[in-house]
């Protein structure tokens, strides 16, 4: 089958087998088949290059569910299905008046996925409402609990992507969102400049969350129009040290400190810098409002864009002697 509607960046690569498992005791015996030793597993397709066709059985996890399973005065859990589109479950808890995951509205892919590049945007992470997840361990097909803090949480990074790498398959997610009094994040510029332009003063978590979709509508293309995977390299973290060199050849390199032995760069700027914002190179390319996010314009090989990421690291590395790393998987 067409792995085109499974994966945000358009691809048309192929699956030989595939199967959607809409619940975990469904996904246990599957795990189990014999003929198909090797398995793929697929959430919303959102972080992910293809290039080549996929021969191992690929597992489309696709359970739902969404259920508030504790409530108390001030805060409420609600356990999430890995399954669940991740806007659509933000969007369901604004509804209900919680708050907490305003912030990353609009982001692509699913619930399931979400922790294992613990996504962020605009101040926010999904590590700050996150209680813990239930994910199936695949070599023994039973059910393992991580907290917070066996997750190992990171920027773009969680164990999920170290030591437990393709060990896992997240099942569902418990989050700890607020009912009111509600601590809003509005610090980030663009979210604050944003509001004003609505003329919005006292913003709510709903107002919030406009905003958010709105900045995002303006600087990333929809997936559904122009295949992509968000942005396609994360930040470098580089040293005070490294930043001071850059600066001196670069008086208005952007940088924000992280502690005060790292700086992190935006890795837009060091692509626009490097010339390639926009870029086109025939049915792929560089996207115009923001240099961190590469673009299928449709029936783009995944190998192709993948030798553009990699001309755009030698790119980066050459100039600014900075390594970049790319955020989405390379398949
Ligand atoms: N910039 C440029 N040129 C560009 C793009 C960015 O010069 O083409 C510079 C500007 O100085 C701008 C700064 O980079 O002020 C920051 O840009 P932006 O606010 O767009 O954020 P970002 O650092 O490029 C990160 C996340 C995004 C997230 C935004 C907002 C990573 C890898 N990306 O991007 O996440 O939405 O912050 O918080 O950390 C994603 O992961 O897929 C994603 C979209």
């Amino acid at each position: 089958i067409s792995l085109k509607p499974y994966n945000t960046f358009g691809l048309e690569a192929t699956a030989k087998h595939f199967v959607s498992v809409n619940s975990i005791a469904s996904l246990q015996k599957v795990l189990v088949l014999p003929d198909y030793p090797k398995k793929f597993i697929l959430g919303g397709g959102s972080n992910m290059l293809l290039t080549q066709n996929i021969e191992a059985l690929v597992l489309h996890i696709n359970i739902k569910g969404i259920s508030v399973i504790l409530e108390e005065e001030n805060t409420v859990n609600i356990k999430a299905s890995a399954g669940e589109n991740w806007h659509e479950f933000v969007l369901w808890c604004l509804a209900h008046n919680y708050g907490g995951l305003e912030n990353l509205s609009l982001i692509p892919g699913n619930v399931g996925t979400a922790p294992i590049q613990n996504i962020g945007a605009y101040g926010i992470e999904l590590k700050d409402s996150f209680v813990s997840c239930e994910a199936l361990e695949i070599a023994t097909g039973s059910i393992k609990t991580f907290n917070k803090a066996a997750c190992n949480f990171d920027y773009r990074n969680s164990i999920f992507k170290q030591e437990a790498k393709g060990q896992y398959i997240i099942c569902s997610v418990t989050f700890q969102l607020t009912k009111n009094h509600h601590q809003l994040h509005t610090n980030y510029g663009a979210i604050s400049n944003q509001l004003q332009k609505m003329s919005i003063d006292n913003p709510t978590i709903q107002d919030v969350s406009k905003a958010v979709i709105a900045i995002r509508q303006s600087k990333l293309p929809d997936p559904k129009e122009i295949g992509n995977s968000g942005s396609f390299f994360k930040n470098p973290i580089i040293s005070t040290e490294a930043y001071k060199d850059l600066k001196m050849q670069f008086p208005n390199a952007p940088g924000y400190i992280i502690s005060e032995l790292e700086v992190k760069v935006p890795a837009g700027w060091l692509i626009e810098k490097a010339g390639f914002k926009g870029k086109r190179f025939g049915n792929y390319g560089v996207h115009k409002e923001q240099a961190l996010v590469l673009v299928n314009y449709g029936h783009a090989n995944g190998s192709d864009i993948l030798k553009l990421a990699e001309l755009i690291q030698l790119t980066v590395r050459r100039l600014f002697n900075i390594k970049i790393e790319a955020e989405v998987n390379l398949l």
